[in-house]
């Protein structure tokens, strides 16, 4: 079997590209706030559908609202090799998280294109919809979508300021009711590889550019409600008390203590507390906890005895307490055909190849249910992520994306 020249993609280009975006949806933090079907973010999309025309590629938007760029196979081969990821962000994000993926992807086709390379498959790049979930409190929208898992009742979910999902994509000019026909076959798509920010520190302790992800965590979204009664701060003796907030205090520690336990994550991210005077004790909270694991049953595990610590607590507290999954997804696997290619992709590019689990989640979790997934991950500066400082360098940056490049053009020829 011939081996695959080792082309490069345009690093300059690249970098220049990533920075460009990173102005779109740039905030007082330093970073970047562009959630979903935002202003910021809508402005993000028009500057991707303009680098995949520039890249040559055939551009597309589907029902789910997806933007994909395409290139035509050499072969009269079915089953295309997709690349891709999302260029919506968290709340004060960096500018690499997600649009790295997506930028490298169009990166990677125009390099194809512009300098002739033989590809049987054909090949894309899709900008997906909604990877974050923060908006709306559920995510992979799009990559759901396209993977035939869109669920009709996402759309009545509302943003911070009760905005529907539905509203939000109608003055997107999406028609909401249709996002479901966004679903693809199996036989349409071969195989999914992502390129991401690792988002941790392993790859930065270990001094190492390029990661080879073999899993994802998995992980659920619990938003948890606790009603007790408001009451005055000052003359209501402790022990006559039903404050949720406290007992929100406890479970959030008991939560803690489980992780660490488990050997997983949990998070409370999110807070809400009413009425919210300073001399009135709460009557209400509202907060979320994000449970991860690598195990599915660890993942069951720590669900199960985090909402029972919110239940013994309420209880001994004299509160109402109610507990809802919004979102989830299971931990998904890595092919070994598309880790090896990953592989020989490091290898020819003589970058140290390090396999790894993922605990960030990624479109490549929703692509898992129509594809084969692999996931690149590049180096994150400190490992930090979700935060203006987030950061990789040109030269990482460059590395991976030489990483897909080799990769795509491999799986795109059947040569793992
Ligand atoms: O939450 C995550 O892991 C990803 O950033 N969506
Ligand atoms: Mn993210
Ligand atoms: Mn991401």
């Amino acid at each position: 079997m011939s081996e695959v020249v080792i082309p490069r993609i345009n690093g300059e280009r690249l970098w220049h590209s990533l920075q460009q975006l990173g102005e779109i949806g740039a905030d007082s933090s330093g970073g970047v706030t562009r959630l979903s079907l935002s202003e910021e973010e809508l402005g993000a999309r028009q500057f991707i559908v303009r680098l995949m025309k520039d890249a040559g590629l055939d551009v597309r938007q589907d029902e789910a609202g997806n933007l994909i760029g395409r290139l035509e196979g050499d072969g009269a081969v079915q089953g295309a090799v997709v690349t891709g990821s999302h260029i919506d962000s968290v709340i004060q994000a960096g500018r690499f998280d997600g649009p790295l993926g997506v930028v490298s992807g169009i990166e990677a086709l125009r390099t194809i294109k512009e300098q002739g390379i033989r590809h049987e498959r054909p090949l894309e790049v899709i900008c997906f919809t909604d990877e974050e979930g923060v908006r709306f409190g559920a995510g992979y929208f799009g990559s759901r979508a396209m993977a035939g898992d869109w669920d009709e009742a996402w759309l009545e979910l509302t943003d911070f300021s009760g905005i529907t999902l539905k509203e939000a994509m109608e003055r997107a000019d999406l028609k909401p009711h249709k996002a479901s026909l966004a679903a693809r076959s199996r036989e349409e798509i071969k195989a999914y590889v992502e390129l991401h920010i690792e988002q941790g520190r392993v790859l930065e302790d270990r001094e190492l550019s390029v990661g080879i992800a073999t899993a994802i965590y998995g992980h659920r979204w619990l938003e948890v409600r606790l009603r007790g009664r408001a009451d005055h701060a000052g003359t209501t003796p402790m022990k006559l008390r039903r404050d949720p907030l406290a007992a929100a205090a406890e479970a959030m520690l008991a939560a803690e203590q489980i992780a660490l336990q488990a050997d997983g994550v949990a998070t409370v991210g999110t807070l809400q507390i009413s009425p919210g005077a300073i001399n009135v004790i709460p009557g209400e909270v509202l907060f979320t906890v994000d449970v991860r694991h690598e195990r599915l049953d660890s993942l069951h595990e720590m669900e199960q005895a985090i909402e029972a610590g919110i239940a013994r607590v309420a209880g001994e507290r004299g509160l109402e307490a109610s507990i809802r999954v919004i979102d989830g997804a299971d931990p998904v696997q890595s092919a070994s055909p598309i880790m090896d290619a990953i592989g020989r992709g490091c290898k020819a590019l003589e970058i140290q190849e390090h396999r790894m689990v993922c605990g960030a989640g990624h479109d490549a979790v929703a692509m898992n249910e129509l594809a084969d997934i692999g996931l690149i991950l590049v180096r994150s500066r400190d490992g930090i992520s979700h935060h203006p400082q987030e950061w990789s360098s040109p030269e990482d940056c460059e590395a991976g994306a030489n990483v897909l490049l080799y990769t795509l053009i491999r799986l795109s020829n059947d040569i793992t």
